[in-house]
């Protein structure tokens, strides 16, 4: 492509792996890059919008219809993009360094790198909010975890405090408001790389006032999983109570109406910021992306909220782009992952990937086989690490003191032991293959096509079943 190949030489430096490893650090709202270029003769720009735990098999996609059709239907839906890791700051970090978890520590500012810094940003221990990491000309972020109201954002290095006006406040809003005045006030010459990340559908799922009615009678859909037993599933499955109880259904259906709702800040987002884009003609010579960081469940296998599990709700995310090159209403099937999109941006800014160090590959290819060649992979590795430590000191309230993620009816959500590392499959056969880091070292194998709800743990089955699986896995290279 002439444009990507004019914008990325001159501005490695600028647009360098570091500036994007070191952004990686935060849950960031709003930052802008912007890519500097002499000689420009059609450069592309990149805006980038990424949710927060927004689902795709849930109907996560149902309330942004406007994005559907300014980017999904004018470009390329993938219905096969996953994130490595269910969870948002290893998962952001992996969009963000192109790499696995795993590999994260090998980047260039590995003190950054640690998942639980990522939620501290702006607090004192992870450096204050005078930090601003370097290549980004604009940088609006979120100081610690998703707020809708009363928070405060590090302005290009200076400390905002926001409080709960829904004019001055609601931080989806404000975060359209000072891209539309970037874009009106940009320099045309420079292409620019701009990554929008509202906090919905996180919680604490504050809708927009005009908004907090709307879906009043949605809830949670009851097919698939939902109260499912997990019964032959690893420790962690085994010990939700099943049948759920009624205050755990009557809880998952107002979150999940809720989110429903906060996406409805973020469909007005996608629409505005388009809608900029043509009136500073720039969407011709755009790409806009939309993803979010990985999936959720509501009710499934008996968990009442959350995400960090290895299943479908929980890794697979939403994924359109639309952009130069690109053309409409396709839904490639090609599996596109986390870490890919950072190896994506580069490439369409024309950076040589074979000098950049990373585990993802463009998929540019896949998008607009007419500016690039490429081959999408056959199968992928899925990785999540517990959080809590060890006994005495796992990661539920029913369990010890002092922890976290306890929902109604304090089911547990996750623990120091469900660690593992799976390879999911979707080339030849549509499968799924697990271990954990547990005292038993468990074991879940899915067949994706018979069973795409993953209620039957085949592994006892064994047999001739498995043989292609396993035959695969001794090939398998555990980079
Ligand atoms: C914001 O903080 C104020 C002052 O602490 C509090 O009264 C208000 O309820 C908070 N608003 C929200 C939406 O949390
Ligand atoms: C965003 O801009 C609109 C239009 O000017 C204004 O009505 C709204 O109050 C602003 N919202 C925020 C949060 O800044
Ligand atoms: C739970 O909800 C169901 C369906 O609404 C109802 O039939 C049942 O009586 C409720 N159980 C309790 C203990 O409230
Ligand atoms: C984009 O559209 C403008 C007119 O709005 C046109 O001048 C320009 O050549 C187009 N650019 C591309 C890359 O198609
Ligand atoms: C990319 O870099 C590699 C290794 O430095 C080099 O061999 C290759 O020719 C480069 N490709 C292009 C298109 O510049
Ligand atoms: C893709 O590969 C084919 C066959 O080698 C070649 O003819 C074509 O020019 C390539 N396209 C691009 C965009 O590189
Ligand atoms: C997982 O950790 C919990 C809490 O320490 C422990 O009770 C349980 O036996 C462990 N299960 C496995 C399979 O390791
Ligand atoms: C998976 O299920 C499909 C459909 O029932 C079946 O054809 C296939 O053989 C199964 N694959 C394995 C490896 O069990």
């Amino acid at each position: 492509m002439a444009g990507a190949e004019a914008i990325g030489r001159p501005s490695v430096g600028h647009w360098g792996l570091q500036s994007i490893v070191r952004a990686a650090a935060v849950c960031l709202s709003l930052v802008i890059c912007l890519v500097r270029c002499t000689d420009c003769a059609k450069p592309s720009n990149i805006v980038f919008i990424l949710t927060d735990d927004q689902d795709v098999v849930l109907g996560g996609m149902t309330p942004v219809k406007k994005a559907k059709a300014l980017i999904g239907d004018a470009g390329v839906y993938f219905s096969n993009a996953f994130a490595v890791t269910p969870l948002c700051c290893p998962s952001r970090s992996s969009i963000l360094t192109g790499r696995y978890p795993h590999n994260h520590e090998q980047a260039a500012v590995p003190d950054l790198l640690r998942g639980k810094y990522l939620n501290q940003y702006g607090k004192k221990e992870a450096g204050d909010v005078a930090y601003v990491p370097p290549g980004w000309d604009q940088w609006h972020a979120l100081v610690g975890n998703s707020q809708y109201y009363n928070y405060t954002l590090s302005v290009n290095g200076k400390e905002e405090k926001h409080g709960d006006s829904y004019d001055t406040d609601y931080l989806t809003d404000l975060i359209v408001n000072r891209s539309l005045r970037f874009l009106d006030d940009r320099s045309p010459q420079h292409p620019f790389f701009m990554m929008l990340s509202p906090p919905a559908p996180h919680s604490p799922w504050t809708a927009a006032p005009q908004y907090a009615k709307t879906f009043s009678n949605v809830k949670a859909p009851r097919d698939g999983s939902f109260d499912k037993p997990g019964k032959d599933k690893h420790w962690l499955l085994r010990q939700p109570l099943n049948p759920m109880t009624n205050s755990s259904i009557d809880f998952l259906d107002n979150a999940f109406r809720r989110r429903w709702q906060t996406l409805l800040s973020v469909d007005d987002l996608v629409e505005k910021v388009v809608q900029k884009l043509q009136d500073i003609k720039e969407l011709n010579n755009t790409y806009v992306f939309f993803s979010s960081d990985h999936g959720y469940h509501t009710g499934q296998f008996s968990l009442p909220i959350d995400k960090r599990q290895l299943y479908e709700f929980d890794i697979r995310v939403p994924l359109m782009v639309r952009g130069p090159g690109i053309k409409p209403s396709q839904t490639l099937k090609d599996p596109v992952l986390n870490i890919d999109f950072g190896p994506t941006f580069l490439d369409i800014a024309g950076i040589n990937l074979t000098e950049v160090n990373m585990d993802g590959q463009s998929f540019l290819p896949q998008m607009a086989p007419s500016l690039r060649n490429g081959t999408s992979r056959p199968y992928f590795l899925v990785e999540y690490t517990g959080e809590g430590h060890s006994a005495p000191d796992p990661a539920c309230p029913k369990l010890g003191p002092g922890l976290s993620q306890c929902f109604p009816d304090c089911v547990c959500e996750d623990a120091f032991n469900n660690t593992y590392a799976c390879v999911r499959t979707l080339t030849n056969y549509n499968m799924q293959y697990c271990e954990f880091a547990d005292q038993e070292s468990f074991v879940e194998v899915y067949n994706l096509t018979s069973d795409p709800h993953q209620l039957e743990n085949i592994v006892k089955k064994g047999g001739r079943d498995l043989d292609p699986l396993l035959r695969l896995l001794s090939t398998f290279q555990w980079e």
